[in-house]
């Protein structure tokens, strides 16, 4: 149902709000700019779709922050590696538009593989030290995809804000770091985990999870709460980490990648709590390989350590 220069993606629901898609550099630079013309504010939310209530967060905060909000999807293939799920990632770009409009949001920059690398393109962002640590270590070539995709949708976008999740918080630093280096006009809004109700953190590749493996999943929330809560109490943070992921094997969890306390701001590893720290994660259930992160809140009491 293309119709022009976009279509609306009708949702299916009382108000029946709609949200216009746009597929081209030059589309999305033309609404921006009518934006501009009526004197909006403009915020971007990068997505790969399979929009959650994590997602939809990060619209919501930027609904709030700016006067015109555009969710971008690209399912960035630059940031899977040769050996990862980039044809199984989950698409549904109907349901995501349906639930974006439900929001409220303006519009969908939704463009194709063509739009965004087009024949002849190489040039690539790369951010080191901070970009090669951690995920970077696991996962070769994936920061480097992820600020190139990002530099470009905020040049093709141009917004005054754009939001990303601390649940990445890894990628949230890269892309804060890329945009002072770079000087790329706009503010970076970070945006709380959004939490099951047993404290999964909310993630597309949750769907990978069987039951058994999602009953398992919480455990990872839990340990490293529990490391980042004995860490502020003065713990050693090595040895508080170490311990944590012998209780993450403990609960099924097949392998950890890192589990380790680090630097709020350099991602540099920390021995006590003293200066703003994070506990950060990676571990395997099954196929599926969850992340997630917490701050160490300075000044909290030693918990006591669970068996
Ligand atoms: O966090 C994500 O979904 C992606 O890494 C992003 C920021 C949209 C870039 O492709």
């Amino acid at each position: 149902m293309i119709s022009g220069a976009w279509y609306k993606a009708t949702v299916a629901g009382p108000d029946d709000r709609s949200i216009d898609t746009v597929r081209t550099v030059a589309e999305v630079r033309a609404r921006v700019g009518a934006w501009r013309a009526a004197g909006d504010t403009v915020g971007l939310v990068p997505t790969m779709g399979a929009l959650h209530e994590g997602h939809l967060s990060l619209v919501r905060l930027s609904l709030a922050r700016a006067g015109r909000t555009c969710v971008s999807l690209f399912v960035n293939p630059t940031q899977f590696g040769p050996d990862e799920d980039l044809r199984a990632y989950p698409r549904d770009e109907a349901a995501d538009a349906a639930r974006l409009a439900a929001l409220g949001a303006d519009l969908l920059f939704a463009p194709g593989t063509g739009e965004m690398y087009p024949p002849g393109d190489v040039t690539e962002v790369s951010v080191p030290g901070l970009g090669d640590c951690l995920e970077g270590e696991h996962r070769p070539g994936f920061f480097t995809g992820v600020a190139t995709v990002v530099a470009k949708l905020l040049m093709q976008v141009r917004p005054d804000i754009a939001v990303f999740g601390e649940k990445d918080y890894q990628q949230l630093l890269v892309i804060k770091r890329m945009v002072k280096d770079l000087d790329i006009p706009v503010r970076i809004e970070a945006a709380p985990t959004v939490r099951e109700a047993d404290g999964l953190a909310m993630a597309s590749r949750n769907a990978y999870l069987s039951a058994a493996e999602r009953a398992a999943a919480p455990a990872l929330f839990r340990t490293i709460s529990a490391v980042a809560g004995q860490v502020a109490g003065g713990a050693d943070a090595g040895e508080t980490a170490a311990w944590g992921e012998g209780l993450l094997l403990k609960a099924g969890f097949a392998r950890v990648d890192y589990l380790t306390v680090r630097d709020a701001e350099t991602l540099e590893p920390v021995d006590r709590a003293g200066r703003p720290a994070r506990v950060l994660a990676a571990a395997w259930l099954g196929e599926a390989r969850l992340i997630d992160n917490v701050a160490v809140q300075a000044g909290a009491r030693k918990g006591h350590r669970p068996a």
